[in-house]
């Protein structure tokens, strides 16, 4: 396992030597703190290619809420060892002031995808996450790139954005990875109280089942469903909901809402949990 903190001559030569060796290359991008929804992409990766890269890279240029940045979880000596024991075969640990040379006045806009859900309610947001992975790929050149469904709007806008802008990488999915609980995996979750991660956030996931199950059974009444459910999170002791709607899998509306997939954004205390779950 070879860790790189900077996109060094070393670095560059180490993957031409990979591609002409006709090496498939694998990236999985992370912002650290990793839990087993990143390990199964990470094992993902590893099944499918020669090589895999990680990189650990608490992206600045998305988060749209300073404090939300300045408390990111962050444990690399962890990291590390997770990553040794899958096996993977570089690290990626780009530092901020290298990776960004500013200033930087390249700004990426996704339209239509970003028009709602997380686009809507975090400015900006979805820029900073096409920034950071149009550098990442033009620096690591990789065949294919892993990302899960746990952030649905983010997969839909990498898909666009490698389609658009001609990137040959092949963009690949892992299913939500839930604790127990049946809390969608998060590094955020750790920011969450005992009691709050336990009994409080697992209830967000509870309802999306909820009211999956009540739309299967009288879609009609969906407007009604959709009002139920906030006010049953909110009962349940999330602070605010962000967001609570339906798209189908290309984020258009519904033509018909059992094809559809519920998208969820609540506020338990500071700490913004997001999930989603298909009718
Ligand atoms: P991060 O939140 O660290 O997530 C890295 C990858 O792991 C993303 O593709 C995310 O969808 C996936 N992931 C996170 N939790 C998961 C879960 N419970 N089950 C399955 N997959 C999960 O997403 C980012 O970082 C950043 O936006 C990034 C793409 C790295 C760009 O900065």
């Amino acid at each position: 396992m070879k860790v790189f903190t900077q996109y060094s001559t070393e670095f560059k030569l180490k993957l031409k030597d990979l591609s002409k060796n006709e090496q498939n290359i694998a990236f999985v991008p992370t912002m650290g703190f990793l839990h087993d929804g990143h390990i199964s992409l990470i094992k993902k990766a590893r099944q499918e290619n020669d090589v895999v890269i990680v990189s650990i890279f608490i992206n600045k240029k998305q988060f749209n809420n300073k404090s939300d940045y300045n408390n990111y979880p962050v444990n690399i000596a962890q990291d590390l060892q997770k990553l040794k024991e899958q096996q993977v075969d570089i690290i990626y640990l780009p530092e901020d002031k290298l990776f960004y040379q500013e200033p930087i006045y390249t700004n990426i806009n996704i339209n239509y995808l970003t028009d709602k859900l997380c686009g809507k309610t975090r400015p900006g947001h979805f820029s900073g996450v096409a920034l950071v992975l149009i550098k990442l790929f033009n620096q690591l050149k990789p065949n294919s790139a892993y990302f899960g469904q746990k952030d649905f709007q983010q997969l839909m806008v990498i898909k666009q954005l490698v389609k658009d802008l001609d990137f040959p990488i092949l963009i690949k999915e892992g299913e939500i990875i839930r604790e127990n609980t049946g809390l969608a995996m998060s590094s955020r979750n750790s920011r969450l109280t005992e009691l709050e991660r336990a009994i409080i956030a697992p209830k967000l996931y509870d309802n999306l089942v909820e009211m999956a199950k009540n739309i299967r059974t009288n879609p009609i009444e969906v407007v009604k469903i959709i009002k139920n459910t906030k006010e049953n999170l909110i009962k349940s002791g999330f602070s605010k909901i962000d967001y609570l709607e339906i798209y189908d899998d290309n984020l258009n509306n519904c033509d018909n809402y059992l094809n559809g997939r519920i998208f969820a954004a609540v506020f338990l205390g500071k700490v913004r949990l997001i999930d989603n779950i298909k009718i």
